[in-house]
């Protein structure tokens, strides 16, 4: 087994530009977290006004953006938190990385790149970056504003399937090139006076290079933009998006290559190492591969953020109808497959507000107090659009009739107006749960999965987390901090430097056998999978809700 060692007394710094904040996670060169930090958008940056991090524009339907400046003075904050709160000596980080939510574009106006490379560090980032925008809201994953972009290409493609094949994902209104298309079509000045377009992880990757900096495959994969086996920019996608796109997008690279050192700007004004190194930016959920030492093709990730997700790794991908494939951004030759959900905590924060006096404690007592299965009640919340199944807001309660958890055949449900406080509790979690394991069967995931590594914030509420392991039968290990995407990105920062060290490509497991199993990033048991027999009950009662939403797409679905 091949040791590789980190400079000893050297920091990886490692960011996560989410939704609702920006995180920050250091590591040491044994990989113990040394120090995190948060800056929360509402609260910390009130002067934008967002709601959870975001603008929802009611006029135009489905459109949700974010003021792309806020990212900005976020990283000045969160700059200035990490040298006076925690203290932290910039001059041992000898490299940077980072997370982006998936999908957000960010649009330079032509001239930018001038002001990016010459920044005065003697002022702030936000000073300085006022008018370096042609798009000032940034359109992010929430949005579901351009079904009409998303039709026009996959029939470029001659079916969604064929687009799916070369680009790992049929078209989603979320993905960036849908995005663009929309922008160039509705906004063809703003277009024509953008010199570049990033994703939200390559955005904050050229803040920190003070020049742009590439998209990398595994995010890259977010767009319908990119053929995910040649790792190149489809032209078919191109030429079906914008023109001239491909100057705009720029050259993709590898999530493991070094982007270039760390610009003067922070030298002069943090007293960083000039030789610090910035290694590529990816996707939260890609990166999130990385923090959960996710290597064993068998391992199922489940996300609880602000969106849920599904994920797992593999070497031979088939891109479908449903779900979604990225390149792996620590294995050079690798796949992960996940499934997304809109509703994720926002709508959990909705029911517990509405149903549970706002807090987790009484939402986890009533979700402890009702049985398994809940009676026969199903429920499907939406709050947002979903993708999966692609439903429009709305909720949905069923109750199956005469309902006996010993056999569910041939019962019919029977759709009711509310459920009493508890079981609405219960039939929210259960029924996010049997979605995403029904989803994830369908899409090949194995069942029972060998262990799930739960993440993201409601990965903390361990009432939840029993239900994860009673519905998919399997443990369910918790890494010790729920924010694995800011982690891996500090992880994927060490990896990088290796990498760049060695002069190519090694296996991120050897670094993890070297380093992380005996260290505070390995797994921790959480929850025992318990009663095999309630886990096939589950499975009964997976089929039905399946049935009802198979009958909810047909009448209200939006493919
Ligand atoms: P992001 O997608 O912005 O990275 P996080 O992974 O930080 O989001 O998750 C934030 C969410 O975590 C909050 O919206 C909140 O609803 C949820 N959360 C935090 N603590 C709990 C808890 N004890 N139970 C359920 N959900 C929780
Ligand atoms: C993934 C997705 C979300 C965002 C949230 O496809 O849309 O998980 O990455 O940050």
């Amino acid at each position: 087994m091949a040791d590789f060692d980190l400079p000893q007394d050297s920091y990886f710094l490692g960011f996560d530009s989410s939704t609702q904040s920006l995180k920050a996670t250091i590591l040491d060169s044994n990989l113990n977290i040394v120090a995190n930090e948060l800056v929360h958008f509402d609260s910390e940056l009130p002067h934008y006004k967002t709601k959870d991090g975001v603008y929802r524009d009611t006029s135009v339907n489905g459109r949700i953006v974010s003021p792309t400046l806020m990212w900005v003075e976020a990283l000045d904050l969160m700059f200035q938190k990490l040298s006076s709160k925690s203290n932290v000596d910039f001059g041992k980080i000898a490299a940077v990385s980072g997370s982006g939510q998936q999908h957000g574009s960010v649009y330079w106006k032509n001239g930018s790149s001038q002001v990016l490379q010459s920044l005065d560090p003697a002022k702030p980032l936000l000073a300085q970056l006022g008018d370096a925008f042609s798009v000032k809201e940034s359109p992010i994953w929430m949005d579901s504003s351009t079904t009409a972009q998303c039709r026009e290409l996959e029939k470029a493609f001659g079916g969604a399937l064929e687009l799916a094949r070369v680009t790992g994902s049929r078209a989603y209104e979320r993905f960036t090139g849908p995005q663009i298309k929309k922008i160039f079509e509705t906004q063809p000045d703003v277009y024509n006076n953008t010199e570049r377009i990033s994703l939200v992880s390559s955005f904050m990757a050229s803040l920190l290079l003070g020049e742009y900096a590439s998209i990398d495959h595994a995010d890259g994969g977010g767009m319908n933009l990119m053929d995910i086996k040649e790792k190149t920019w489809s032209k078919v996608a191109l030429e079906a998006t914008a023109p001239d796109l491909e100057s705009k997008l720029g050259k993709l690279a590898p999530a493991y290559a070094v982007a270039g050192n760390i610009a003067p700007y922070f030298v002069d004004r943090y007293k960083f190492n000039k030789e610090c190194l910035v290694v590529q930016w990816s996707g939260d959920n890609p990166n999130s591969v990385a923090g959960l030492t996710l290597n064993i093709p068998g391992d199922l990730a489940i996300s609880l953020g602000t969106s849920d997700t599904v994920f797992m790794i593999t070497k031979d991908p088939n891109p479908g109808l449903e779900g979604h494939v990225f390149p792996n951004p620590v294995d050079a030759n690798g796949y992960m497959v996940m499934l997304v959900y809109k509703n994720g905590s926002l709508t959990r924060e909705d029911v517990r507000n509405r149903c549970a006096e706002q807090s987790w404690d009484t939402f986890n007592k009533f979700l402890e107090q009702t049985p398994p299965l809940n009676g026969g009640k199903i429920g499907f919340y939406y709050k947002e659009h979903e993708i999966l199944p692609p439903l429009p807001v709305g909720f949905h309660r069923f109750i199956l009739e005469n309902f006996s958890e010993n056999s569910l055949d041939g019962l019919k449900e029977k759709e009711v107006e509310e459920f009493d406080a508890p079981s609405e509790v219960r039939a929210l979690i259960e029924g996010q749960l049997l979605s995403m394991r029904a989803h994830a069967e369908r899409f090949g995931m194995p069942s029972p999965p060998k262990r799930i590594i739960a993440t993201g914030g409601a990965s903390a509420n361990h009432s939840i987390l029993n239900s994860v392991a009673s519905i998919f039968g399997c443990d369910v290990y918790t890494v010790q901090r729920p924010d694995s995407a800011s982690l891996g990105a500090a992880v994927r920062a060490a990896h990088g430097w290796l990498c760049n060290e060695k002069g190519g490509f090694l296996p991120i497991s050897d670094m993890y056998m070297s380093k992380l199993e005996k260290t505070s990033l390995s797994c921790k048991l959480s929850v025992h999978a318990g009663d095999q027999n309630l886990s096939s009950k589950y499975s009964a009662i997976m089929k039905k809700r399946i049935e009802i939403e198979n009958r909810l797409v047909e009448k209200l679905g939006r493919y």
